[in-house]
């Protein structure tokens, strides 16, 4: 059966559009349910469009966090997504919204941040990370929790920051890096090789990923 992903996002859509492609091109075992936009007029949608998957749009504007929140809760439900995906979707999600998502260990809600992770969250990882001067950007995908740009990690990948970068050229290198590992890690769970594990002495969650079995012939 395949894995149910609602993607969530506000702006331009380029990691939707590179998960949708992924998921044609390479037979992955997923199917997005929906595409929702908190901005009306987000390019996202028109992505979600020309790839035939249901465009939402549920703009916040005027409304409280709580109550935005509860429109899309109602608007994902009728979708039952296994998993919300969040590709620059620029809202803060509030406790009531995890919970909706809650597993025993984790929230079903995954993110992609422009940074290795735990350095350079909010809302610009590129820029810091260049400003800062890394030789070593990244990009990290992890599972949602309570705090900002922070939660269990899936997967992340690195790229240099070369010295002839700009700021642009860095910033495309890591969006390239972005569209390969968003789908990568959405594999990954479709294929059930996600495993979440306890700490007891820290009581951290963190990701184990099980080995690929191919199968037999
Ligand atoms: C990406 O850089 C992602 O890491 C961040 O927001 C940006 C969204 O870009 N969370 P796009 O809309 O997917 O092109």
């Amino acid at each position: 059966m395949s894995l149910r992903i609602a993607l969530l996002a506000s702006g331009r859509g380029s990691n939707v559009e590179a998960i949708l492609r992924a998921i044609l091109d390479q037979h992955l075992p997923i199917q997005p349910v929906c595409v929702l936009s908190n901005v009306e007029d987000a390019p996202v949608l028109d992505v979600a469009k020309d790839f035939q998957v249901p465009a939402l749009s549920v703009p916040h504007r005027g409304l409280s966090r709580e109550s935005h929140e509860a429109q899309v809760i109602t608007a994902l439900d009728k979708f039952k997504p296994d998993y919300v995906v969040l590709a620059g979707y620029m809202r803060l999600l509030t406790p009531q919204f995890l919970a909706h998502f809650k597993e025993s260990l984790y929230y079903r809600i995954l993110n992609i941040h422009p940074s290795l992770l735990p350095a350079f969250a909010g809302a610009d990882g590129y820029q810091e990370a260049f400003d800062y001067g890394v030789k070593v950007a990244g990009v990290t995908v992890h599972f949602v929790d309570e705090k900002m740009d922070h939660g269990p990690i899936l997967l992340q990948e690195t790229f240099e920051r070369r010295d002839d970068d700009t700021v642009e050229t860095f910033k495309a290198r890591g969006l390239a890096v972005e569209h390969k590992l968003y789908p990568k890690a959405l594999n990954l769970l479709a294929q059930k090789r996600v495993r979440f594990v306890k700490n007891p002495q820290t009581s951290r969650v963190y990701v184990e990923i099980a080995p690929h079995v191919p199968a037999s012939v």
